[in-house]
Parts: C-alpha cells; sequence; structure tokens
C-alpha cells in the first residue's frame, strides 16, 4: 500500500433527498464513518437543519426545477472536485392528484427520473464516480403485489403529460417512475463501465415523509401503519435501510454493476425493468427532453 493511500480520505459522497427518512439516516451513518456527504433538499431551512444534524454539507436541490439542477451539480462539484465515491439519487415524491412542475411535467416523473438523470449526466461529465446508487422500490415490479397500481408503458412523452383527474392514475406515476428507476440503472451500467451502478429497494418504511403531498387520511394511515406492519416481510425502517444504503455507498457491500438490491441482497428486479431496448430509448428521450428544458429556460 502506497503512503498516498493509507492516509488519503475517502472521496466524497453525493446523496439527494437528505433531510428525511432513509437519506437523513443514511447521511449520519455516513459522516460518523468518515466520509464528506454533501446531501440536498428543496427548502434552505430544512438542508440547513439536516447539515448540522448530520455534520454534512448541504446544498438545495429542486428536482423540479431544470435551473436548480444545473445550479446544484455546480455547487456539488465546487464542494467536492473531480472525484466522487459515491452519487446516491434517492429523493422521491407521491403525489395523488394530478399536479405539474413549472414548466408542465408531471411532477413524479420529473422528480424522481428526469431532474435526477439531468443531475447524473452533469456530474458524470465532470467528475469520475465509483459508485452509483438509484433508490427505486419494489412497487415497480407488479408480480410483488405492493397494493400499488402497475407501471405504465415507458413512452416518456406520454409519461410527463399531467393525468386527468383521480387518485390512481397520479399514484400510478409513481410506481413508473419507479420502474424508469430501475431501468435507468441498468442502462448507466452499460454505458458508464467504470461505475459500479446499482439499483437500490429500501423496502416499506411506513412513517417517512414521503407521502407528505397526499390527503390527510393517506398520512395518518401512513403515520399510524408503522407498528401494525412491522411484522411483516417487507415492511421495514429508515434506520435498518440506511445500513444497506451506506454499505452500497461506501463499498463495503461489493456488489456487481447493474444489478438490484433489495433488503440488502441481490434479486431479480421485474420482467419490464430488464427490457434493453425499452432501457436504450428512455434514457436517450430523457436526454433530448433534459436538453429542451434547458433551452426553453434559455
Ligand atoms: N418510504 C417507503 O416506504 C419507500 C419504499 C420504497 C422506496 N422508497 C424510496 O426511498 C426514497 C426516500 O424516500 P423516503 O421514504 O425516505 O421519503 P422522505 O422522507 O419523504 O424523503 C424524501 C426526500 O426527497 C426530497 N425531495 C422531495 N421532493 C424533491 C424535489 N422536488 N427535489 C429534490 N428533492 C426532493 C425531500 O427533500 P425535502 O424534504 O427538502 O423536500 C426528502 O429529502 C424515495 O426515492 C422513495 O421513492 C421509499
Amino acid at each position: 500500500m502506497t503512503l498516498d493511500a493509507t492516509f488519503s480520505e475517502p472521496a466524497p459522497v453525493v446523496l439527494t433527498g437528505g433531510t428525511s427518512g432513509v437519506g437523513l439516516r443514511t447521511a449520519g451513518r455516513l459522516v460518523r464513518a468518515g466520509h464528506h456527504v454533501v446531501l440536498t433538499g428543496t427548502r434552505p431551512t430544512g438542508v440547513a437543519r439536516a447539515a448540522d444534524a448530520t455534520g454534512a454539507t448541504g446544498v438545495v436541490l429542486d428536482l423540479a426545477s431544470p435551473a436548480s439542477v444545473d445550479r446544484a451539480a455546480d455547487e456539488i462539484l465546487a464542494r467536492t472536485g473531480g472525484r466522487l465515491g459515491a452519487v446516491l439519487l434517492n429523493a422521491g415524491t407521491q403525489v395523488s392528484a394530478p399536479t405539474a412542475t413549472p414548466d408542465g411535467l408531471e411532477i413524479t416523473i420529473a422528480v424522481n427520473h428526469v431532474g435526477h438523470v439531468q443531475l447524473w449526466e452533469r456530474l458524470r461529465a465532470a467528475a469520475l464516480v465509483d459508485r452509483l446508487v438509484i433508490t427505486s422500490s419494489g412497487t415497480h415490479d407488479p408480480a410483488q403485489r405492493t397494493g400499488m397500481p402497475e407501471p405504465l408503458p415507458m413512452v416518456l412523452d406520454d409519461l410527463v403529460r399531467p393525468p386527468a383527474p383521480g387518485i390512481t392514475a397520479s399514484l400510478q406515476r409513481y410506481p413508473t417512475s419507479k420502474l424508469a428507476n430501475v431501468l435507468t440503472a441498468y442502462e448507466i451500467a452499460r454505458r458508464s463501465p467504470r461505475t459500479t451502478v446499482v439499483a437500490y429497494d429500501p423496502g416499506l418504511m411506513p412513517g417517512t415523509g414521503l407521502v407528505r403531498h397526499q390527503p390527510t387520511w393517506f398520512r395518518t394511515v401512513w403515520r399510524g401503519l408503522g407498528p401494525l406492519l412491522a411484522v411483516l416481510p417487507r415492511v421495514t425502517t429508515p434506520a435498518a435501510s440506511s445500513r444497506h444504503l451506506a454499505a452500497l455507498a461506501d463499498g463495503s457491500r461489493d456488489v456487481p454493476t447493474g444489478v438490484y438490491v433489495s433488503g440488502g441482497r441481490v434479486v431479480a428486479s421485474s420482467v419490464a425493468s430488464r427490457d434493453e431496448e425499452v432501457a436504450r430509448r428512455l434514457y436517450d428521450d430523457t436526454l433530448a427532453l433534459v436538453e429542451r428544458r434547458r433551452a426553453a429556460v434559455g
């Protein structure tokens, strides 16, 4: 081992969605293990609070806004340099009524998928990245019978159009975005062989902020579900899931590139998620959409 290797610090970790839930726990865990973590969140106060609580560096990022994504990417790169140990694309949202970004895209697809691809492209163009983890969900796979509607076909133009009113149509964008996350992880693994890329399912974690845009009855059930469901196999806690995510981030959980990890184990993702032609087209269409949005904001 060289002197440099003995004394070198681990390369920084970038974590989106670090202000609550599994992201906040993962940031704290990684900082305690000696990593420089840059966490993001949408609100300056929430970001400052999470940065104080964990010892991470905070950056404001709204994945719904292409201008915010580019600004945040520049700030992250300025605070980290040309080498990143891991990028954890973990932020997520879920809605139950048609909701659009200021430039008219359906919010769940825009935040969970499009904004993350934009951020990733900007980071990987300027830094060497050892590991990329994209947080998906078991809901991407209809065979898992999670109770969520089935993902829609991966036609990006249709997915970014806000749906008709109705809770199911809006909720359906969530498992759809999570299928896009898995397809995207596998596609990046093929395009960036230097980076180890993982799609990660943290398991069902009742009580997190994920349902903050849902009606009151939904949020009440979500908060109360934890103790009732704790005995079921796929139910877990943000603290437990953060252990697996942190281990994927620092490489102590060593996995091959292009795999899906659930409950800490490499398992098969859905049949639809393994369609390489669909993944290639989705990624190319997403890159084109990112450029159109940039051009539109000038
Ligand atoms: N909870 C579950 O049961 C479950 C199950 C499977 C997968 N997941 C996935 O796990 C990930 C973390 O979820 P969680 O349950 O920990 O939820 P959470 O507590 O709500 O955390 C979500 C994070 O995403 C950020 N975020 C939301 N909208 C954003 C936007 N427009 N731009 C940038 N960041 C945004 C939030 O930041 P602000 O607070 O600053 O807005 C927050 O830090 C998500 O990808 C979710 O889909 C969750």
